[in-house]
């Protein structure tokens, strides 16, 4: 029996758990916090840091990793897995800076594709910060901080910065903390993402997923790690044309070679491509070197080949094509009162029990005396799965609503589709 190494703990992680099991691999788990649905699907499962190479299990007779969320990946876990023969469904660390540095990807852009990238400046001095205001105006600069920042990093002015002194302050602070900041034009436009299978060279892109960033319904409030998302039956997505597809792929591919031509390592893994459509045309937001949360769940859910193959072609560089149903998904999270505020809700028990008939992913929950407790972030993922969205939507939410609990979710999710 093949034998697979997943590394997380989130609700990404147990739908990559499902997809791998269900394909007939035996899974040995490695989470820093007990996930009860990853821990039902494998046969070993370790509760150690998912950060620190030291403290991986026993790798004796594991084929090969998957590694879901990206910190691993900038610690060097794949690196250490692939010195020790065993290959990873994942990039190294190398690799990985297209999603764990901003300056090294907005390079790479420039350096095959310069009309996807925005005007930005790579800033390591209060000089250079000032050279840039100057060129776009101070009210059109989106700052980011070079490193991994949760996705709280980006801040945009008239958004987040409201004057010049805040806005030098902030970057100044980010400057002080990693020597280098990215400043960006500030882009208008829709935006989407594709996420694609990548074997090193050859790409393979997934149903086109929408998500819903923002905390409450009509898109109000805080972004969020994403609050639910859908896909279609027909695997598309309206405001999205085959033509904005195809120039993604392309610039996505184009990537890959990029990062090997720059770093001499292959990019393996999940390639997580974020654009807007401006009127200068397709532009990259930003990438991420692994499966998006929740669209992990909407897109692996469906999958139709065997998701142990598609992990051994990666790995072998031999990728073809990847099949998926012809379903639609609709993703809900129910979340803990007060997500995502300083004063949401923790350690307070969730019963599950009655959702049935959709699929559940657990995201930031942990297991205590056969109970399961919510922590202050995202609880559960409720799946539906229909010949159409609005069929999907509706076992989305019916249970949804039978999850019990100090916990809420938006009720609008799809609702446009
Ligand atoms: P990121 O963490 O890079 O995904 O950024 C978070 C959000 O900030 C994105 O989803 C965009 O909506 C927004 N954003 C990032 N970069 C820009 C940009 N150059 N112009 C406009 N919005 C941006
Ligand atoms: N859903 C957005 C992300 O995973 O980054």
């Amino acid at each position: 029996m093949t034998r697979v190494l997943l590394i997380g703990n989130g609700a990404r992680e147990h739908a990559i758990a499902k997809a791998l099991v269900h394909s007939g691999v035996d899974l040995v788990a490695h989470m820093d916090r007990l996930n009860p649905g990853i821990a039902k699907l494998a046969i070993e499962v370790s509760i150690n840091s998912i950060l620190d190479s030291r403290k991986l299990p026993d790798l004796d007779g594991v084929d090969y990793a998957v590694i879901g969320p990206e910190a691993p990946l900038a610690s060097g876990v794949s690196d250490f897995l692939m010195n020790r023969g065993v290959p990873c469904v994942a990039p190294g660390k190398n690799a990985a800076m297209i999603e764990t540095s901003k300056s090294f990807a907005r390079r790479i852009i420039q350096q095959t594709f310069p009309d996807a990238n925005p005007k930005y400046s790579i800033v390591r001095s209060l000089d250079d910060l000032r050279k840039f205001e100057s060129e776009v105006g101070i009210e059109n600069i989106v700052v980011k901080p070079d490193g991994l920042t949760g996705g709280k990093g980006v801040k945009i002015f008239g958004e987040h910065l409201h004057s010049k002194m805040e806005l030098e302050k902030y970057a100044v602070d980010e400057l002080s903390k990693q020597g280098v900041v990215v400043l960006e034009e500030r882009l208008d436009g829709i935006e989407f993402t594709v996420q694609a299978f990548v074997d090193g060279t050859n790409l393979v892109t997934m149903p086109l997923v929408r998500d819903y960033k923002r905390a409450y319904d009509q898109d109000k409030g805080p972004n969020t790690g994403s609050m639910g998302s859908y896909s279609t039956e027909r695997h598309d997505l309206v405001y999205v044309s085959d033509e904005d597809l195809s120039s993604a792929k392309l610039i996505m591919q184009t990537t890959v070679a990029q990062i090997k031509k720059v770093t001499g390592g292959e990019y393996k893994g999940i390639l997580y491509g974020q654009f807007m459509k401006t009127g200068s045309g397709l532009k990259v937001i930003e990438y991420n070197a692994r499966f998006g949360d929740p669209e992990a769940l909407n897109v692996l859910s469906i999958l139709n080949s065997s998701m142990d193959v598609v992990c051994q072609q990666i790995i072998d560089g031999r990728l073809t094509d990847v099949f998926f149903d012809d379903l639609a998904t609709v993703c809900v999270y129910v979340v803990p009162e007060g997500y995502p505020g300083p004063d949401v809700i923790k350690d307070y028990p969730i019963d599950t029990s009655v959702a049935t008939s959709a699929e559940l992913y657990f995201a930031s929950v942990y297991q205590k005396d056969n109970k399961i407790l919510t922590t202050g972030s995202r609880a559960v993922g409720v799946l539906g799965k229909g010949e159409n969205v609005a069929q999907a939507r509706e076992i989305a939410y019916a249970n949804a609503s039978r999850i019990k609990g100090k916990v809420r979710y938006r009720s609008d999710i799809a609702q446009d589709a």
